[in-house]
């Protein structure tokens, strides 16, 4: 599907993605990438990012894979200076990484319960730890002082309650506060722009085969509004539009088909704002998470 981003909105910036190698996290990286992104890729298994890096470099991307585990505090510092040390600097840090199984609260170990936590919620908050001074807007490599981006993959599944899922959704919500929080004092002290996004179900990801069985996902894509699955591209098209903040960020073949000058003014108002936006979640999940039961 066509981008109706400029080809340049990334530019110049470079990018760090957990979870980088699969599911999201790659089509996010390949979107970045196709963006004028460098994209370094962090994941635990070295085959997946060695696959990733291959298809990445194929598109022209300049791409590098790292291997390593969020919770360990020595990977995550390691990754984070080696993709400065390759890349000469830090503008974004996504984290994709998560884990994630079903299990009744009853059945689930205190020590899967933490496991989860340890990934989504602790391994973000360590990322964002070690990559904090890169991100600075006089971090080191920034020919110009701007501030960076977090990018905090969620989900929505905490925002009511779900089924099985007692150890996703603490941590999701947990990831949701560091977001506000970083939001809050990274914004004010350096200017870092810190965001989420929330993925409802997308089709042809692990979340969707290992947590969603058939006749699941066929109910939820009926209590859906938008009445379909979302797509990797909707997410990574949001990733986008958040970690760009640049003004002029549509293409010009979109604007052109603008006929009306003032929806094109409305819409290039509108994506500029994609730099003024800190400390938001965007639920990107056709409005799923809203549905109730028709009376
Ligand atoms: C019950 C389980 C379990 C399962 C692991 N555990 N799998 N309990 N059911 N299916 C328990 C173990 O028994 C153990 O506790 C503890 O968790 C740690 O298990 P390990 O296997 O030692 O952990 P590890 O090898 O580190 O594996 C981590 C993992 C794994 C989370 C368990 O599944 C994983 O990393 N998966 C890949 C990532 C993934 O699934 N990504 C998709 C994310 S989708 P005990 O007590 O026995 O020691 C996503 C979407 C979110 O995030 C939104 C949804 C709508």
């Amino acid at each position: 599907m066509e981008s109706p981003f400029n080809s340049n909105a990334l530019r110049g910036k470079v990018a760090l993605l957990t979870g980088g190698g699969s599911g999201i996290g790659f089509e996010i990286s390949t979107q970045f990438g196709k963006h004028g992104a460098s994209v370094a890729i962090m994941g635990r298994r070295m085959n997946v990012l060695d696959g990733a890096v291959s298809a990445l470099t194929a598109l022209g991307i300049p791409a590098i894979g790292f291997e390593g585990d969020v919770r360990k505090l020595e990977d995550a510092k390691r990754v984070v200076e080696a993709t400065v040390r390759h890349f000469g600097r830090l503008d974004i840090l996504v984290n994709a990484a998560a884990g994630n199984f079903l299990a009744a609260a009853e059945d689930l170990s205190p020590n899967g319960f933490k496991t989860v936590m340890d990934i989504d919620t602790v391994g973000t908050f360590t990322m964002c730890h070690e990559a904090l001074k890169y991100l600075k807007k006089d971090g080191p490599g920034k020919a110009v002082p701007t501030g960076g981006l977090i990018l905090n993959i969620s989900a929505t599944l905490h925002y009511t309650a779900a089924w099985y899922q007692i150890h996703v959704s603490a941590a999701k919500a947990g990831v949701d506060a560091l977001t506000r929080n970083l939001a809050l004092e990274w914004g004010t002290d350096y200017d870092i722009r810190v965001n989420g996004i929330a993925p409802g179900p997308i089709g042809d990801t692990a979340g969707m085969s290992k947590l969603q069985p058939d006749e699941i996902s066929n109910n939820t894509r009926e209590s859906i509004p938008l009445y379909k699955l979302g797509e990797k591209w909707d997410i990574a098209m949001a990733a986008v539009y958040l970690a760009s903040d640049a003004g002029n960020l549509l293409s010009n073949s979109h604007i052109a088909r603008c006929v009306d000058t003032r929806i094109t003014l409305m819409i290039q108002q509108l994506v500029s704002l994609g730099k003024y936006i800190n400390g938001s979640i965007l639920p990107v999940d056709g409005g799923l998470w809203l549905s109730r039961p028709r009376y």
